[in-house]
C-alpha cells in the first residue's frame, strides 16, 4: 500500500489505475479506525479495481466547543490496518492540501433541508463541513463509488443529495453499522467513555429496539419519541434527540405511517456525545 499526502501523488496513482481501465472506490475516514471502517473498506473492495482510504480529521466540521483536539490520532496504526485489509492507497493530507487558503477562508457547501434537523439542528454548521470536505475528497480522487458507513444516517442522506444535486458521477454507497456484542456501534468516540458509561452506552441501541417494538404495535411516532427521551434521561443520558423520521428525506411521519421509518438518537453521556440509529425495514 502506498501513503501519499499530497494531491499530485494522489492524482498520480489514481491515472495510472483509470489508463489501465481500473475502477476506483473511495472510503473517507477521519482515521483512528475499528473494524466498522475495515468492513467499509472490504465493501469497496468488492466493488471496485482499487481502493483509496482517506484520513483526514476535517477541522471545518467540528463546532468550537467540540473534540476536534482530542480527537483520536492513530496513522501509524491505520497505516498498518489499512494495507492488512488491501487497501491501495492511503490518503492522508496536511490541512493546508485540503484548505489552500485555510479552514476558515475555505468555499463552503451548505445542503438545505436534511441539515435543518437533528444533527444539524445540534452541530450548527457541522453538514457543512462534511459536504465541503467530501466534495473536496471527490475532486481530488475521482471516485467511481464511495463509501459512507450508515452509522451516521443523516450525513449519508447529505451526502447522497449533494452527489445529486451537484451531479457528481460518483455512486454512494451505505456500508452497514457493525455493533459490538452487547449492541453498542462501534465509533471511535467509544474509547471516551468510563466503564461504568460503557456498560450504560447499550442502553442506545436498547431504546433504538424497544422504540421500533413500539412503533410496530402501533403507537404514535411523537409519543414513542418521548418514551425513548424520558428512558435515556432516566438512565443516566443527556439525549439531544430521540427521533422517528422518514428515512428517505428525514421528514416527520404522517400520523399512522410505518412503513420506511428510521429511529435517531443522539446522547450525551459524561462529555461523549453518542449517536446511532435503526432502519425500520
Ligand atoms: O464520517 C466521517 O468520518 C467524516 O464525517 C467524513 C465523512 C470522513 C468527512 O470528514
Amino acid at each position: 500500500m502506498q501513503t501519499v499526502q499530497d494531491a499530485a501523488a494522489l492524482r498520480a496513482a489514481v491515472r495510472g489505475w483509470r489508463n489501465q481501465g481500473q475502477t476506483v472506490g473511495l472510503v473517507p475516514t477521519m482515521g483512528n479506525l475499528h473494524a466498522g471502517h475495515y468492513s467499509l473498506i472490504k465493501l469497496a473492495r468488492a466493488r471496485a479495481d482499487r481502493v483509496v482510504a482517506s484520513v483526514f480529521v476535517n477541522p471545518t466540521q467540528f463546532g468550537p466547543n467540540e473534540d476536534f483536539e482530542r480527537y483520536p490520532r492513530t496513522l501509524a496504526q491505520d497505516q498498518a490496518g489499512l494495507a492488512e485489509a488491501d487497501c491501495d492507497v492511503l490518503f492522508a493530507p496536511e490541512v493546508a492540501t485540503m484548505y489552500p487558503f485555510g479552514p476558515a477562508n475555505s468555499v463552503s457547501l451548505h445542503v438545505p433541508q436534511l441539515t435543518e434537523t437533528l444533527e444539524g439542528a445540534h452541530r450548527p454548521g457541522h453538514f457543512d463541513g462534511v459536504a465541503t470536505v467530501v466534495c473536496k475528497l471527490f475532486n481530488l480522487v475521482q471516485p467511481d463509488l464511495a463509501v459512507f458507513g450508515q452509522k451516521d444516517f443523516q450525513q449519508l442522506k447529505v451526502i447522497e443529495r449533494m452527489v445529486r444535486d451537484l451531479s457528481l458521477p460518483v455512486k454512494v454507497m451505505a456500508g452497514a453499522t457493525l455493533r459490538a456484542d452487547d449492541g453498542l456501534a462501534l465509533s471511535s468516540r467509544n474509547q471516551y467513555l468510563s466503564r461504568d458509561e460503557r456498560e450504560l452506552s447499550t442502553q442506545i441501541h436498547a431504546t433504538l429496539l424497544q422504540m421500533r417494538e413500539l412503533i410496530d404495535k402501533g403507537h404514535a411516532w411523537r409519543v414513542v419519541e418521548q418514551a425513548a427521551a424520558s428512558k435515556l434521561q432516566r438512565a443516566g443520558f443527556e439525549p439531544d434527540y430521540a427521533a422517528i423520521r422518514r428515512a428517505e428525506d428525514l421528514a416527520e411521519p404522517a400520523d399512522g405511517e410505518t412503513s420506511g421509518l428510521v429511529a435517531l438518537i443522539a446522547a450525551r453521556l459524561g462529555t461523549t456525545r453518542l449517536i446511532d440509529n435503526l432502519l425500520f425495514d
